[in-house]
């Protein structure tokens, strides 16, 4: 059987039509999860593909349509550095979103503790937030050019728990990141990718090559990626177009 994306695609013209799109269906999830159960958790997407729809959301805070006091944000994946480094993911979402936002609750990966016990507390925290089995209502996720996502890497083997060490071949190499369990049991997964450097790991994953993003299957996985890194994708996905 030809291999063919799972999940839905839609190609956007730019980074920032990317932005606009992503942006409007989170909080169309959101929206959903606070009006059908009073509540709403997001796992945000560490690396900078997110940026710009960080501070689209964070602008639009106080209009837009997301009861930001109701959701629950967590972290997929986290570096072990220091929070104020310039590579934590928690300082750059802090600097773009979080600090725009009155959440119900913000919880940083405490990686200061290390990866492995981080990862532990972390996996104890996703419960006691959660429930058993943690279901969130969104993770947000990019795609690394080897394909790997949240700090999944290709040739890491499987993780127990909801939460595991990870380890980057790109500094900073200690991680914690989500496992591929909880992001399956999300409700909806949201892949965010852009520019041409992706387009050879998107084709991979159409192809259901053993790469992380391949073995994203949760309920619901949509990919917003602009079309520098659906380059090559022709033929391997059913594609809707946005803003073209
Ligand atoms: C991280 C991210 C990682 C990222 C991809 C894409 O901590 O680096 O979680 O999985 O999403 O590497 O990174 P860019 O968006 O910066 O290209």
């Amino acid at each position: 059987m030809r291999a063919s994306l799972r999940g839905r695609l839609t190609v956007a013209d730019g980074p920032e039509g990317l932005a606009k799109l992503a942006a409007s269906r989170t909080e169309e999830i959101l929206e959903a999860a606070v009006e059908g159960r009073g509540r709403a958790s997001l796992a945000l997407a560490g690396g900078t593909t997110p940026d710009l729809v960080y501070r689209r959301l964070a602008a639009r805070a106080r209009s837009g349509r997301v009861d930001w006091s109701r959701v629950e944000i967590f972290q997929g994946d986290e570096r072990c550095v220091p929070p104020q480094a310039p590579e934590s993911n928690f300082r750059r979402a802090t600097e773009l979103l979080l600090s725009h936002l009155d959440a119900a609750a913000v919880h940083r990966m405490p990686v200061e503790e290390g990866a492995n016990r981080a990862a532990s507390l972390y996996s104890r925290l996703l419960e006691e937030r959660l429930g058993r089995p943690p279901r969130l209502d969104l993770a947000l996720l990019g795609l690394g050019s080897d394909g790997h996502t949240a700090s999944l890497f290709p040739d890491a083997g499987g993780a127990d728990g909801w939460a595991a060490p990870g380890q980057s071949p790109a500094p900073p190499h200690e991680r914690v990141t989500l496992t591929h369990r909880t992001l399956d049991l999300a409700r909806s997964v949201l892949v965010l990718v852009s520019g041409a450097a992706k387009a050879e790991a998107l084709i991979k994953v159409a192809r259901q090559e053993d790469v992380p993003g391949a073995h994203l299957a949760p309920e619901r996985l949509e990919w917003i990626v602009d079309v520098d890194a659906a380059t090559g994708l022709a033929g391997l996905a059913r594609t809707e177009m946005f803003g073209l």
